[in-house]
């Protein structure tokens, strides 16, 4: 595997619209990024990923871009965006943005100028067909809720769209819009970007001629993902896309990327990649049901520790895949990888430390270095995010009570991870100074950043103390290019394994409240890391204490 200017760095997600609100206005903006970018280096990151801040009607909070080349005036101005390049620049760290090209916003100039003239040159921007009676082009739904297909305003067409229907699919097939996207993401690279997150891209390619397939639930329709395992030829566009945009700047990609066939990998991430690496969601998915939320089974610690393991195994020395425990699309790691009841400042950490030292690229979700929780929901009114809004309705239909399909949804609502950062216990937890657009979760109280900050044992410290450990150049080598090979896999609720380098590290993690004793084969000759004061020991043997995790050098 070739080494790269990324792999040995900490990329950090910010959700703009819920970091700090620098005007009062409710919404966080770039200033309000800008004027965090200390926090950010004193936790240790160095590269960050900017969810959408391009113009943008938020149908899906930004997700549906109305002009590309342009900054949401509710998150500042491209000047913004210029000074917060420069102060990241200044600061050694990059900036990454989100690169949305499955599809615009219906409020795009491609799509009012399509809706005018469909036959026109913007009509095969998209995918119009002609109307047919009530009957539609397919039976495909869309991931949020409802056929994938709506009335071209003004037009006997109808247009496609995977996700929201203000989010209209661009048409890949056609090489004009292709080269629309191309100028677009050089243009940002030329700005001094470091690359792009990209956004839904599995989606790009669709099975040609479209048909129906199988009906999967009784609304007649069939999930996005049975076209799309039907799709052949996405490594057309990905590899034009590399080698017209990121490989002529040296840049970082990684890849929203699902389902991926174990066999494309090399594809994928391997040496001249189409992206530099991609998320692994593999812990995300677990549990996951075709029948919506309300039907998902919950993730214990062994399947944890599993979906882990099977990753590393899949992609091997292949590539990098991007480590995650939580994004603007899942709820808080911490709530949802930790047994009901045990999320304490014990289990966090032991999370943190696992996902953290697996080989590859460390992503942090804004708020995870804090151990920010799932918030509490008590009515669905207080739900903003429309996939939840979906599945809510999903539940509904299945026969669930209000209150179940409440329950369900709260479980694994977006907003979960979009409440507002906790920065400190003043009002609406110091995020914004007007009333912010989404609730604050009400445990800022006791979870923020000011109090952390001053608190040596606190998980923000412990964050920063994993990262300066992956900096540290006696360990860099074995942490960021070292082998992984997994530990006491038969001993229940314990995650364990090692990292080969030029150093042996072994990462031992009791994932449960109860005790648990470990016999090591070899001695430890230095504890780098440990969530607990002290070690109980006996000869060979130590006795964990719950939600201990250690990272020892061998
Ligand atoms: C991705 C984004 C998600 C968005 C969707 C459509 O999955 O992460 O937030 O809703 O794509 O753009
Ligand atoms: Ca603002």
């Amino acid at each position: 595997m070739t080494k790269k200017w990324w792999h040995d760095k900490v990329a950090y997600q910010i959700y703009p619209k819920s970091f700090y609100d620098s005007n009062g206005d409710g919404i966080g903006d770039i200033p309000g990024i800008i004027s965090k970018l200390d926090y950010l280096q004193e936790l240790g990151v160095d590269m960050i990923w900017l969810s959408p801040c391009y113009s943008s009607p938020l149908a899906d909070q930004g997700y549906d871009i109305s002009d590309y080349y342009n900054i949401d005036p509710r998150f500042g101005t491209m000047e913004d965006m210029e000074r917060l390049i420069a102060e990241a620049k200044k600061r050694d760290m990059y900036i990454l943005m989100d690169l949305v090209v499955n599809h615009c916003s219906d409020e795009h100039e491609w799509f009012r100028k399509a809706c005018e003239d469909p036959d026109g040159e913007y009509g095969d921007f998209f995918y119009l067909r002609e109307k047919d009676g009530e009957k539609l082009p397919t039976n495909w739904r869309s991931y949020f809720g409802g056929p994938v297909w709506d009335d071209l305003p003004g037009t006997n067409r109808q247009y496609l769209h995977v996700f929201h229907k203000k989010q209209p699919d661009l048409n890949w097939e056609n090489p004009k819009l292709r080269e629309e996207v191309y100028k677009n993401i050089n243009w940002w690279l030329e700005k001094g970007l470091a690359g792009f997150r990209i956004d839904a891209i599995i989606n790009i390619k669709k099975a040609l001629p479209f048909r129906d397939y199988a009906p999967d639930r009784s609304d007649g329709l069939c999930s996005i993902n049975t076209m799309l395992k039907d799709a052949e030829g996405i490594g057309t566009f990905l590899g034009e896309m590399r080698d017209r945009t990121f490989s002529v700047y040296d840049a970082f990609s990684v890849g929203e990327v699902f389902n991926e066939k174990p066999e494309v990998i090399p594809d994928f991430i391997g040496d001249g990649g189409y992206f530099s690496t991609m998320f692994d969601f593999n812990e995300a998915i677990f549990g996951q049901s075709g029948k919506g939320w309300y039907d998902a089974e919950p993730i214990t610690p062994e399947d944890y520790k599993n979906c882990c393991f099977a990753s590393q195994k899949k992609v091997g020395d292949i590539g990098f895949l991007s480590n995650i425990i939580e994004n603007h699309d899942e709820p808080r790691g911490v709530s949802r990888y930790i047994p009901e009841g045990d999320c304490c400042k014990e289990s966090k950490k032991m999370l943190a430390a696992l996902n953290f030292m697996l080989r590859g690229l460390p992503f942090i979700y804004q708020g995870q270095e804090l151990g920010m929780e799932n918030i509490p929901f008590s009515s669905i009114d207080e739900v903003d995010d429309i996939s939840s809004l979906d599945e809510y309705q999903v539940a509904l239909d299945a026969g669930l009570s209000p209150e179940d399909a409440l329950k369900a949804v709260a479980r694994f609502s977006r907003d979960n991870a979009r409440t507002p950062m906790q920065w400190s216990d003043a009002a609406h937890a110091g995020f914004t100074t007007g009333k912010p657009w989404l609730r604050v979760n009400p445990n800022y109280l006791s979870i923020n950043a000011a109090s952390q900050l001053e608190d040596p044992d606190s998980v923000f410290h412990f964050y920063q103390k994993l990262i300066r450990l992956r900096k540290d150049p006696v360990y860099k080598e074995t942490i960021v290019y070292g082998t992984l090979e997994p530990a006491f896999r038969e001993q229940h609720n314990l995650m364990a394994y090692y990292r080969r380098g030029d150093k042996t590290l072994l990462v031992i993690g009791n994932y449960q409240s109860g005790k648990q004793a470990v016999t090591l084969p070899l001695p430890y000759t230095k504890v780098l890391l440990n969530n607990y004061a002290d070690i109980t020991r006996e000869g060979s043997t130590i006795l964990l204490h719950g939600y201990q995790v250690l990272i020892l050098e061998m």
